[in-house]
């Protein structure tokens, strides 16, 4: 890092409070154990035989094994591969296999989880404080004339922040995506940030398609975007951080269908496609980008102080007033 080089952990440090998309509901089947790490953390998800998902730190109170690691799902419970103890979604444990006494401090650190609309959300707190919010109902997911998720995963070297500021950097369109947005306006409402944007889009094939969207993120991670164009479709865009210096985004695509399921279907991947041509737009900014602390700005540039105020909301501590007059 040179010395004109912001850390942009600095500003923002650790990682921010809310909901994460962790997986999309099928990638998870009853039975299932994965480990996984994100917010600096190993942990392990899994899927009971019933099919309730929960999340856990990963490693066994008793000897240190990883669970995502050749743990198994016996009936509610995962079983560790070392020793054999089984712990259920509440993270305690339920059954020592050679002993007659279940140790009481033998508990593993659960996270608040939570499955609807077609994706299972983890809710992160570095102060394990429990939800604020709860996650909205898509109406769309469950209505028949919408087609099931397709989804992506994209796994990016750089900073929440980064991703979140697009939000509102209307002059980034047209040089990076090549769309231009006519109308373009942003709104805050708690822990809401939205993004109206009409506009027209300049496909790879030629033309130009004519687009209304509509781009709500519920908490710092989680962007549900309802988009009209020649097509309707909800967009879900869901970050979750790894470390400090690496994240997976998650997009995925429902298209809306007016009976001919077929011909909508053919859409999809080219969609999907599209979408993902798009976030790689972003990326290659994103991964050899600096983070300018006092951006010089003009008037055509977005509400970039306004969403960094919003999203300063999210990181600890939880007064943002306060952290701002102290800074
Ligand atoms: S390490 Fe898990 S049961 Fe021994
Ligand atoms: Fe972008």
């Amino acid at each position: 890092m040179t010395e004109n080089q912001h850390d942009p952990l600095a500003s923002f440090p650790g990682f921010p409070r809310g909901w994460f998309v962790i997986q999309f509901s099928d990638e998870l089947k009853p039975g299932d154990v994965k480990p996984l790490r994100y917010f600096g953390k190993d942990l392990v998800l899994f899927r009971t035989e019933s099919g309730r998902p929960a999340i856990l730190d990963a490693y066994c109170p008793h000897l240190g094994a990883h669970l995502g690691y050749g743990g198994k799902i016996k009936g509610e419970s995962i079983e560790c591969p070392f020793h054999a103890w089984r712990f259920d979604c509440e993270g305690s444990c339920v059954d020592v296999p050679y002993a007659k006494m279940i140790p009481r401090k033998a508990k593993i650190a659960t996270w608040p989880i939570e499955e609807k609309n077609g994706m299972i959300y983890v809710w992160h707190d570095t102060d394990r404080h429990g939800p604020d919010w709860e996650v909205p109902e898509i109406e769309e997911y469950s209505e028949d004339r919408y087609l099931k998720w397709n989804h992506s995963v994209l796994e990016i070297a750089t900073h929440p922040r980064e991703i979140v500021e697009n939000l509102v950097d209307k002059g980034h369109f047209l040089p990076v995506h090549g769309t231009k947005a006519e109308k373009f306006r942003n709104e805050y409402h708690g822990h809401i940030g939205i993004q109206y944007n009409e506009g027209v889009a300049y496909p790879l094939g030629g033309g130009e398609d004519h687009y209304k969207l509509t781009a709500t993120y519920f908490g710092p991670a989680y962007m549900v975007t309802e988009m009209k164009g020649v097509l309707e479709s909800i967009i879900i865009n869901a970050h979750t951080p790894i470390d400090e210096r690496k994240l997976h985004l998650r997009f995925a695509v429902s298209l809306k269908h007016d009976g001919a399921v077929e011909r909508t279907e053919k859409f999809v991947d080219q969609y999907i496609d599209n979408l993902r041509r798009g976030y790689l737009q972003d990326v290659a900014i994103w991964e050899n980008k600096t983070f300018q602390e006092r951006p010089i700005l003009c008037d055509g540039d977005g509400d970039i102080g306004g969403l960094r105020r919003w999203y300063r909301q999210f990181y600890a501590p939880r007064d943002p007033v306060g952290r701002e007059a102290a800074e």
